[in-house]
């Protein structure tokens, strides 16, 4: 299996993410597929908000996995081997440090450089597909104004950038650690919990639409967000809890 091989490229597409679903629910697909346009005319991001990237400028992808042998329970595996190779890219091309902030932003210096959306289908107990959309600011230096604290690997160093380049490397990164946690995650996991955004630092969440002071500890086996609080540690479901900004 090789990420990328086959790549479907298009000019334009409306979410790489809806195409790739669309079209593992017509045909069988290899592991590995990936689904690559210069721009989405309607990118899908967390929580029903959109992905706005301008043409040509960023990685708006998504590939296809099909984790068969990975336990239901275990999927947000899939979530620290995206964030990881994601933060390992960046991290060839800058020095400041990259985070992990949970459950799926990557941020650099309190800047959002990429987001994940994985979607996956499930048959019993099995995990049929994952389609791992990654949106990834390259050479992007503009943004609207709504747009909270992004950033772009352009204004983060001063070599030259090549946009394939680094979808290169993204994929290469993307296959090792698939194998990596197919073999033993836990090395992985472990660096995933060192890099999480704002860990041993108190700061403010919503939780529940209130805001409560407390600090990142880590995350358990299953995804879950450890957050130390007034009334001790606290254990977090994805949309139980949300940094304030
Ligand atoms: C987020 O931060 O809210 C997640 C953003 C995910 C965006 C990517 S771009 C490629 C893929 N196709 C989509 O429609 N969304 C994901």
């Amino acid at each position: 299996m090789k990420i990328g091989l086959p790549t479907y490229f298009f000019e334009s597409l409306e979410s790489t993410n809806v195409y790739a679903a669309q079209l593992v629910a017509q045909k069988p697909v290899a592991e590995g597929t990936v689904i690559d346009t210069a721009y989405q005319t309607n990118g899908h991001g967390q929580k029903d908000r959109i992905w706005d990237s301008p043409e040509g400028q960023n990685i708006t992808s998504s590939v296809i996995l099909r984790p068969h042998w990975l336990k239901i329970q275990d999927q947000f595996l899939l979530n620290v081997m995206t964030s990881m190779a994601i933060v390992d890219t960046l991290q060839f091309w800058m020095d400041q440090s990259i985070k992990v902030k949970w459950p799926n932003d990557v941020y650099v210096n309190d800047k959002k450089i990429s987001g994940i959306l994985i979607q996956s289908g499930i048959q019993g107990s099995t995990l049929q597909y994952s389609i791992i959309g990654i949106g990834l600011n390259v050479l992007q230096n503009k943004w609207p104004s709504e747009v909270k604290n992004p950033t772009s690997i352009v204004l983060n160093t001063s070599d030259d950038i090549d946009l394939n380049e680094v979808k290169s490397m993204l994929f290469e990164q993307l296959e090792k650690h698939y194998q990596t946690i197919q073999k033993d995650a836990s090395k992985l996991l472990d660096r995933y919990r060192g890099s999480l955004y704002k860990k041993d630092e108190e700061t403010v969440f919503y939780i529940q639409g209130k805001s409560v002071k407390g600090t990142v500890r880590a995350v358990d086996d299953f995804g879950r967000l450890i957050v130390d609080t007034s009334d001790g540690p606290r254990l977090f479901e994805v949309g139980e809890i949300s940094f304030s900004k």
